[in-house]
């Protein structure tokens, strides 16, 4: 692979700025028009704990957030010790010294080391805080990263806690370019001159689901608060009741999807968003709305668990809870996102599911999408298809759970003349009346799942990388897919015969097209951020294919290098 990316790593405890100096970073190499994927990681406590954020800025399209850095920024020696294994020759590190609470010694060798007393600095001006802001300064004047943007976004960010704040951070990012400027530059790494212009945004998973609830229609929101998924009620919070649509912060998250049924049946497009342990309290309710034929929409954005678990770490471990954490024989549909544009277009892809079956639909995220900003070409709401529930013509009598070709009962608002719509968690007949009758029970059942194996042949289910046959095939999910992305393309131009398999509807598991893809491969392999690999599990429960696990579960995503070096090792 050319390198014409750069990775920018900052490290040191939560509370000091870490994210605020990462979202910096990112936000100036996105106004000089590269693409940009960041990953950042922190402590469940507010203040105290390892925090990290890495930019990743190309001029070429990136897909995860990269191997390791290429320029590190060490906030304390606790940050520097921890990333002191992933220092190889050339490598550029700042780092606080002198008046930090570390001396590093010797650098590894070929290391090459720029020591900026950031702290000493922020002491002098007699502003503790704003130690971020002379490390930005010296990353700036060091690795070119453009004052000019950095200076907006240090105006933006913090003119709104006032002219001392603003002024006092100011003087700092000056003094961090001073101390830069006084070193002598000995690394090649910088941030690419400016690109030119193109139309895109830079945006957090969070925000991205919250964009692609208000393009897809969304009139209705319920949520409680839960890391990682508040954002998307954040951005929901500001944008959804200027379109006239309703918000609810919910005293639970029972209470959230019972809301968003409610709602629904009123006729309202509707929607919540949570993580594993509020999913797990929303199971009766979603076989309430599995049973009742009622749209629903749940964001799963998943975190380390289980229990409080690693609330604020990267895991892909609630498969087995959004496919099968349910009661009795409830249908239901579960899509997983690859990245931060598939967070806009899957979901409203979610919500049109959700309404044209029927169905509940859980849109599966993870801790690391929620954060990740990255460059995404400009949504254009013109460009995409809004579909509504099919009403009821007012022809004939009102049977709200009617036996049809299609399979989808005509829904009717209630209150609409001559058609009583009856939501029930009983077993009905086509009236909606309770029916008993075991030939019933059974029909009904049938019309329920059967919906299912219409979504398996209209939505794109799965997208295949390379072509041929291939020794190894790499079938993974999630934010997953954008490391194998790259890993497949490393392995395939130093000539190695591999391919990749990237599902993005994962239950119902589109069985002929993992059956078709292995027949094209020697072995099969599934990297998944999980300790049971849970998508290994249900390839081996559905398909004739007999996987190989690779997983890791530390709150960290995979890196390219990881997947290259495994599947050497299997060939
Ligand atoms: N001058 C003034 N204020 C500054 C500053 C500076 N130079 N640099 C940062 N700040 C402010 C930020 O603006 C932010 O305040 P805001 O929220 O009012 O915007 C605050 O200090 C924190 O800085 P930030 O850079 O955003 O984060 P950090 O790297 O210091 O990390 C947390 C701290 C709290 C953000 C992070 O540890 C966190 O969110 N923890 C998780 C908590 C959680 O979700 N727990 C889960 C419970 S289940």
């Amino acid at each position: 692979m050319s390198k014409k990316d750069i990775i920018i790593r900052v490290a040191g405890e939560g509370g000091e700025g870490i994210i605020s100096t990462g979202d910096f970073i990112a936000a100036a190499c996105a106004r000089a028009g590269m693409d940009v994927y960041t990953f950042k990681t922190f402590p469940a406590e507010i203040k105290g704990g390892y925090a990290m954020y890495q930019v990743r800025a190309s001029s070429e399209k990136v897909y995860n957030q990269g191997d390791s850095f290429d320029v590190f920024c060490a906030f304390n020696g606790e940050a520097f010790e921890l990333n002191r294994h992933l220092m190889v020759p050339g490598t550029a590190v700042v780092y606080d010294f002198p008046g930090g609470d570390f001396d590093p010694g010797p650098l590894p060798e070929g290391v090459i080391g720029y020591p900026i007393p950031m702290s000493q600095a922020a002491k002098d001006l007699k502003s503790y805080r704003s130690k971020n802001m002379v490390a930005i300064g010296a990353l700036s004047v060091l690795f070119n990263i453009s004052e000019e943007t950095i200076k907006k976004v240090l105006n933006k960010k913090f003119a709104k806690k006032g002219a001392e704040v603003l002024n006092h951070n100011l003087e700092a990012f000056d003094k961090g370019k001073e101390l830069g400027r006084a070193l002598e530059k000995k690394d090649a790494w910088k941030v690419s001159d400016p690109l030119p212009p193109h139309d895109v945004i830079v945006i957090a998973g969070n925000d991205a689901v919250g964009l692609g609830a208000i393009i897809g229609g969304l009139q209705f929101f319920s949520a409680y608060p839960i890391t990682p998924a508040t954002e998307i009620a954040k951005y929901v919070a500001i944008h959804l009741p200027k379109r006239g649509g309703d918000l609810v912060q919910a005293e639970d998250e029972i209470a959230s999807i019972s809301q968003v049924l409610g709602a629904s049946y009123a006729g309202k497009r509707s929607m919540t968003a949570t993580s594993g342990p509020g999913l797990a309290l929303m199971s009766e309710m979603l076989g309430m709305a599995a049973m009742s034929e009622t749209p629903v929409m749940v964001v799963d954005v998943q975190r380390g668990g289980p229990s409080t678990g690693m609330p604020t770490k990267h895991e892909q471990s609630d498969l087995f809870l959004a496919i099968h954490g349910v009661h009795g024989d409830a249908p239901r549909l579960v899509l997983s996102v690859e990245d931060v544009k598939d967070c806009v277009d899957m979901t409203v892809d979610a919500l049109n599911l959700a309404e044209k079956y029927q169905v509940p639909v859980i849109l599966m995220s993870d801790g690391s999408l929620a954060f990740s900003t990255q460059t995404i070409p400009t949504p254009d709401p013109a460009k995409y298809q809004v579909v509504t529930r099919k009403r009821w013509d007012g022809q004939g009598t009102y049977k709200r759970y009617q036996m049809t070709d299609d399979l989808i009962s005509p829904m009717a608002d209630p209150g609409t003349p001559n058609a009583m719509h009856i939501a029930t968690g009983l077993e009905h007949g086509e009236t909606g009346a309770p029916n008993w009758n075991p030939q019933n029970h059974w029909d009904m059942h049938k019309k329920r799942f059967n919906k299912l194996d219409r979504v398996v042949k209209e939505y794109k289910p799965v997208e295949i990388h390379g072509e041929g046959r291939a020794d190894v095939g790499i079938i993974t999910w999630g934010s997953t897919i954008g490391v194998v992305r790259e890993a497949v393309e490393r392995l395939r131009a130093q000539g190695v015969k591999v391919k990749g398999f990237y599902p993005k509807l994962m239950w119902p598991m589109p069985v002929e097209q993992y059956e078709a893809f292995a027949a094209t491969c020697g072995k099969i392999l599934v990297p998944e951020v999980n300790f049971q690999g849970q998508l290994a599990h249900f390839i081996r429960a559905e398909t004739s294919i007999k996987p190989i696990r690779y997983n890791i579960c530390g709150g960290l995503p995979f890196t390219p290098s990881m997947i290259v070096d495994k599947v050497k090792e299997l060939i």
